[in-house]
């Protein structure tokens, strides 16, 4: 008999978290009777005050830590893992993020399996769909990344992908915005121009920015001068797809204070826009453009001008490399 009753109140407790890292720590009088009415589908009905003791219980579990990780482990979430969600797998990523683990009873949106929420501070972030050993991975490294940043505003990453917003219908991200996904990461390169008059390295770091409607990319290009000494230039691009009419626009933000809006073209997995004629002082083409594409390596970037004749060809290439991942 108190077996029995001991495993009721370890069901409770189980089934109070995971409905306490649903409502991400706080919850009204009518979500406590839609838990009541779930607890009693699964048998389950406790007197008040034991309810409200599993509640604050589940809370103070919630709340414990700078951050914690909740991983859904409901049948669907189950088994939809393709990776390793044993014990000892979660001891080893607790021990490598220093970043407390804890498995849940269902947290809710089933279909969109595995679930897990990541509590920060008093924020809270649910990811989804992560399926994969890489998709788990990228989950966990931006959830240690965060753990240790105290905050959720770390650039998301791969993880971006994985993000679920609950409340909202829509999309995390803009599902167009995914074929500039290889912006993504950090680059670098030297430029490689045809009349050999160019001379600067390039560094751009593009990540996932308000929730993955839009994507930053932060440049600095570098010119040596004469005298030995660099003129750094720096810029902040936001690219993002007009609602309206479904076009790509960006947006850039210079050093200098300058604002400019530039219309993308996006062919496949090539990115065209026309590019101001003025900043090419030197060769005075009559139009100019730029090409960015993928590549094993990263991406390339290309300036092209039209000098006159009505058709592009290649000033300068710039091989872009990713580091790291
Ligand atoms: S089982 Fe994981 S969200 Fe329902």
């Amino acid at each position: 008999m108190t077996q029995h009753m001991t495993a009721d109140v370890d069901h409770l407790d189980a089934l109070a978290l995971a409905f306490v890292v649903r409502v991400q720590g706080s919850w009204t009088p009518e979500a406590r009777e839609t838990f009541e009415a779930e607890l009693a589908q699964e048998g389950l009905t406790p007197e008040a005050d034991a309810l409200d003791a599993a509640l604050q219980r589940a809370r103070q579990h919630f709340e414990s830590g700078e951050a914690h990780f909740f991983l859904c482990m409901g049948r669907p979430c189950q088994k939809r893992q393709k990776f390793d969600a044993s014990a000892e797998a979660l001891d080893r990523i607790e021990a490598a993020h220093g970043l407390p683990v804890t498995t849940t009873e269902c947290q809710g949106p089933c279909k969109h399996a595995p679930v897990a929420t990541l509590r920060v501070g008093q924020r809270s972030d649910m990811f989804a769909e992560f399926i994969r050993e890489d998709d788990w991975r990228s989950v966990l490294d931006f959830a240690g990344r965060a753990a240790s940043e105290r905050t959720l505003l770390v650039t998301p990453g791969e993880a971006q992908s994985f993000r679920f917003d609950p409340v909202h219908d829509h999309d995390t991200g803009s599902g167009l915005l995914q074929k500039l996904k290889f912006f993504l990461g950090h680059f670098q390169g030297d430029v490689e121009s045809t009349d050999g008059g160019e001379n600067f390295h390039k560094e751009a770091v593009g990540t996932w920015e308000v929730n993955g409607r839009f994507l930053g990319f932060r440049m600095a290009v570098t010119y040596p001068l004469p005298d030995g000494r660099k003129d750094i230039h720096t810029a902040m691009v936001m690219i993002g797809v007009n609602p309206d009419s479904g076009d790509f626009e960006a947006r850039v933000y210079t050093d200098g204070g300058g604002v400019h809006d530039y219309h993308l073209e996006v062919d496949g997995d090539t990115v065209t826009f026309s590019d101001r004629v003025e900043t090419h002082h030197r060769v005075k083409p009559s139009r100019a453009r730029k090409v960015f594409c993928p590549t094993p390596y990263g991406f390339d970037e290309r300036l092209e001008f039209d000098r006159g004749s009505g058709a592009y060809e290649l000033y300068y290439r710039i091989p872009m490399y990713r580091s790291g991942k």
